[in-house]
């Protein structure tokens, strides 16, 4: 049993684990996956502070980040992360993060969009990656355990108290449990739900939003998924917002610019897209930055570029489209990350912690999941010292869960998950992208239909108990479904146009839907309802 179990080792779960282990808490964090793969690699433009207050201040930063998220945000909740801003850059600066720093050796600051102000700091365009790096080296210094490659199969939940988690020990194929006095939810977003339409890494499969929801947590604004405007061609692979932070162009095939380029993500997205829906390429153009700028300030964009497109940047056009990138929605947690169910908090990009609201400022997501993982860790830690007899006995769930693992190896193998997998990321980037209409969310509610009701045909060919990959893709697919089922629902549900929820049958933003999704289950049934934004 651990006084604070994490789920999830992206920024947001590390820096959690760091400050329950410095509280006196015995930790774990239990990831999929490996800390250094996860997807906060994604934030390589930067993290946004407030540092230097010559042309900018805290005030602005919480003006920029409340407009974007086009008032569907707590402006309490804004104002607490932009003032704790500075410090957190620099205890990340403290820890070891190498910021690239300006001629005077102070930490440098580079442009990013929804902003006219300079407030981007980063690192080189590896930031997310160096900041996972190096939370990782500390929690190694600080002794926390690892506990890689088990996937949350789900949660103990008794008198809406958590006592922790079940999982799925992948490398042994066992079930198992891992009790804890507090857990946090840090497992990431659902972006990924758009296969093969997004900047998303494959593991991305919403499983602990899938599971929460299914445990009786409150999910909230799920309708709302960012789409980044510059993703490589066929791979989808990010190319940072730095690239026109540093002053790249847009063009469209004429070698025409046709938008601002830093305005906010979803209107250039958007701009993308329609461009590319009347059959025409867009490019960002950086060779007027010239190659050493280029090998300065964005050397993974140049990589990246001529490994998956062929293209040399500082020579050539590169030809990009808009990709899924980053949920805004999630579990709904309040201003110190609790959930609704007691002993369980949520930080990262699985929380909605009322900050981005219907649209993220680039270079928030950072400080957001820095920010709050933070309090996850501060707060699960005095929740753990304050528990002081605990049921260690064998959950209900741990049963449960061997016998579903047992029934998925009974389901028949007449229909190709992997090829449903894809359908629904193409599926969804068609209908439940950019653009949206009841007619396409309605065709793609009936089309998860027909995918949900031939699930029991769709098992695992690979029967194997060890390292079965082919179970663990299943479980995520399984997952993936239930929360796709959840933003169609909600993105019909709502009947205007905000942030990144556009409808072209509503176009405009209306006062009657200034409210955010309430995403419950009662008896099992999904329950959507709107609530007022506190
Ligand atoms: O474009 C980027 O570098 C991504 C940053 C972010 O999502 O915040």
């Amino acid at each position: 049993m651990y006084d604070v179990l994490i789920i999830g080792s992206g920024a947001a779960g590390l820096t959690a684990a760091l400050n329950a282990k410095q509280n006196g808490s015995t930790v774990a964090v239990l990831s999929k996956t490996y800390p250094t793969h996860s997807q906060t690699v994604q934030a390589q433009g930067g993290i946004n502070a407030v540092l230097y207050e010559d042309d900018d201040s805290i005030d602005i930063h919480v003006k920029d980040t409340y407009k974007a998220s086009c008032g569907l945000a707590n402006k309490d909740n804004i104002n607490f992360m932009c003032k704790e801003a500075k410090d957190t850059i620099y205890w990340l600066d403290k820890i070891g993060v190498p910021f690239t720093k300006n001629e005077s050796g102070n930490i440098a600051q580079r442009k990013f969009g929804g902003t006219k102000k300079i407030r981007t700091c980063y690192s080189s365009d590896y930031t997310g990656l160096k900041i996972v790096h190096t939370l990782f080296d500390q929690c190694i210094k600080n002794d926390i355990k690892f506990i890689n490659e088990h996937t949350l199969l789900d949660l103990i939940i008794d008198d809406n108290k958590c006592f922790g988690v079940i999982a799925l020990d992948i490398i042994e194929g066992k079930v198992k449990e891992f009790k804890a006095k507090s857990t946090i939810l840090a497992s990431g977003g659902y972006a990924g739900i758009y296969t093969n339409f997004t900047t998303n890494s494959f593991s991305n499969s919403a499983d602990g939003l899938a599971i929460s929801l299914n445990s009786g947590l409150n999910l909230s604004n799920i309708e709302f998924v960012q789409f980044h405007p510059t993703a490589l061609v066929n791979s989808n692979i990010l190319v940072s917002e730095s690239a026109r932070g540093e002053g790249g162009y847009l063009l469209d095939q004429n070698e025409n610019r046709f938008i601002d380029e830093l305005k906010p993500r979803d209107e250039v997205a958007r701009a993308i897209y329609n461009k590319i829906k009347a059959n025409e390429k867009v490019y960002l153009d950086l060779r007027h930055l010239g190659l050493e700028k280029i090998n300065e300030v964005m050397p993974q964009e140049r990589r990246l570029a001529l490994e998956f497109s062929n293209v040399r940047i500082e020579k050539e056009l590169l030809p990009i489209n808009p990709a899924a990138h980053y949920s805004m929605g999630g579990i709904k947690t309040d201003i110190n990350t609790r959930t609704n169910i007691n002993s369980l908090y949520a930080c990262g990009e699985i929380a909605q912690s009322s900050i981005h609201g219907a649209n993220r400022l680039g270079g928030n997501s950072l400080l957001e999941i820095v920010t709050f993982g933070k309090i996850a860790g501060i707060n699960a830690s005095k929740n753990a010292k304050e528990i002081k007899t605990f049921d260690d006995n064998k959950s209900k769930e741990l049963l449960k869960q061997q016998n579903y693992i047992k029934e998925i190896y009974s389901y028949k193998n007449e229909i190709n998950f992997y090829e449903s997998k894809e359908y629904l990321g193409k599926l969804f980037f068609d209908n439940v992208g950019l653009f949206r209409n009841e007619e396409n969310l309605q065709f793609a509610i009936n089309e998860l239909d027909k995918i949900k009701s031939n699930i029991s045909n769709m098992g695992i060919q690979d029967k194997s108990i060890e390292y079965n990959k082919n179970l663990l893709e299943f479980l995520e697919f399984i997952n993936m479904i239930e929360i796709a089922e959840v933003i169609v629902k909600t993105a019909l549900n709502r009947k205007e146009s905000r942030g990144a929820h556009y409808r072209d049958d509503y176009p405009k933003q209306s006062d009657t839907y200034e409210k955010n999704s309430l995403i419950r289950k009662v008896d099992k049934e999904l329950v959507l309802s709107f609530e007022d934004v506190l």
